[in-house]
């Protein structure tokens, strides 16, 4: 059954806004997404309403607390088909994240293993890796990319060998919408005995995505680019990987016990959640994957696609426009160019924007890849379930615009 978007769209506020006196056509959701009124509304009645710090008061607003955060939890373990709620971890988003497992890997990479990304992740998949390969003396092999900007796995096996011990993979690019065939990459890592992290920020608001079933070791994503807040993010592992590594920071909830000597750590997932976290920002990721759950992930899925293929459609049509992995399956993002000499993607970025369009441009935090290409960025259409075709025919009424003054 089709959705009804006109209706998803009247829960978004921001949607009624205007931007240089035209409907705002919101086309950066790979970025952020923007918040519909129940996130925004748990998010005010928590403050107003039960605002205390959790796991430590004995008084009836922090168990009140307490008990809305750990519910959020278990939203998040099944949204996600977690085998245990103490397998998701709370951080600030997927670069920290990332970073969490960089940190604390530091006394478990040796100096003679390997570490695996691909030459399609962003700056986050890439530069924690390398900081962890300077502190510990490992080596950082990249999967590269065909001429087409698809990874290519051909090499596969000079790449990923007995020494690898982690591979890094992002299931779908930000700067190309490129989905990766992450599938083959694990069942390869785990016959070398390597873990995998997968960087799961811009699959997680757009598919069904299943830990279990992919057996990942780790998987990352924020919450603000699936309707959420910002500041919020998830760290999946797994359980019998996560007892045997060090905690992350240290401080207040991640201790069983204190002396001025030494410390014992609590059992996960506190382990890896020192400090008073983000109570609001956790709520209001739980409430933004009911809002996912009630239209349903595969809906949401479906919807995407025909926007992905609608426009891919629609841009192949204009003269003098480059579509990046163009042939590649994509999900929630395209990423494009105009083929005239001295136009950069922020010149087309601009006069969007004079007509309400929002889209990102430059090089989208993934500079190996604009390397790979040789070009300094690209224009980024990336969608939501609010998005509709009439918004594409309004960007591809902009592009032509731009075609006239730029070309
Ligand atoms: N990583 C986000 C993006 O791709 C910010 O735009």
């Amino acid at each position: 059954m089709a959705l009804d978007i006109q209706q998803i769209r009247s829960q978004f506020p921001i949607l009624q806004r205007q931007v240089n006196g035209q409907a705002l056509v919101y086309l950066d959701n790979g970025a952020t997404s923007q918040k519909p009124q129940m996130v925004l509304d748990v998010i005010d009645h928590y403050y107003k309403n039960y605002n205390a710090n959790v796991h430590r008061g004995i008084h009836t607003l922090s168990q009140e607390a307490t008990d809305k955060m750990e519910e959020a939890r278990v939203k998040i373990q099944n949204f996600i088909h977690a085998k245990h709620v103490h397998e998701v971890i709370f951080t600030r988003g997927t670069t920290e994240g990332i970073n969490l497992l960089a940190t604390v890997l530091s006394s478990v990479i040796k100096a003679n293993d390997e570490i695996v990304i691909t030459e399609i992740e962003h700056h986050s998949n890439i530069v924690p890796w390398q900081m962890l390969c300077e502190r510990t003396g490992a080596t950082l092999k990249f999967i590269p990319l065909t001429a087409d900007g698809i990874l290519d796995l051909t090499q596969l096996d000079t790449i990923i060998t007995k020494n690898t011990k982690l591979v890094c993979v992002n299931q779908v690019s930000n700067a190309l919408g490129v989905v990766n065939p992450i599938e083959k990459i694990i069942e390869k890592a785990h016959q070398e005995g390597a873990w995998v992290l997968v960087d799961a920020a811009q699959s997680v608001p757009h598919t069904p995505v299943d830990v279990q079933a992919l057996d990942c070791d780790f998987l990352v994503f924020s919450g603000h680019k699936m309707y959420g807040p910002t500041g919020i993010g998830i760290f999946y592992g797994k359980e019998a990987i996560l007892n045997q590594l060090p905690p992350f920071h240290g401080g207040g909830e991640m201790i069983k016990e204190v002396t001025m000597e030494k410390s014992t750590y609590a059992c996960l997932p506190f382990k890896f959640e020192a400090g008073t976290p983000d109570v609001a920002g956790i709520i209001g990721l739980g409430a933004a994957v009911d809002f996912i759950n009630a239209i349903g992930i595969q809906a949401i899925h479906d919807h995407e696609d025909q926007l992905v293929k609608y426009c891919m459609e629609q841009l192949s049509q204009l003269d003098g426009i480059k579509i990046y992995a163009k042939d590649a399956p994509h999900a929630g993002a395209i990423s494009f160019n105009l083929l005239f000499d001295g136009v950069h993607s922020s010149d087309v970025g601009m006069i969007l924007d004079k007509k309400g369009i929002a889209v990102r441009t430059g090089h989208h935090c993934a500079q190996p890849i604009m390397h790979h290409f040789n070009i300094p960025g690209t224009v980024r259409a990336s969608f939501a379930v609010y998005n509709t075709k009439e918004e594409i025919d309004v960007l591809i009424n902009g592009l032509k615009t731009a075609i006239r003054m730029l070309g």
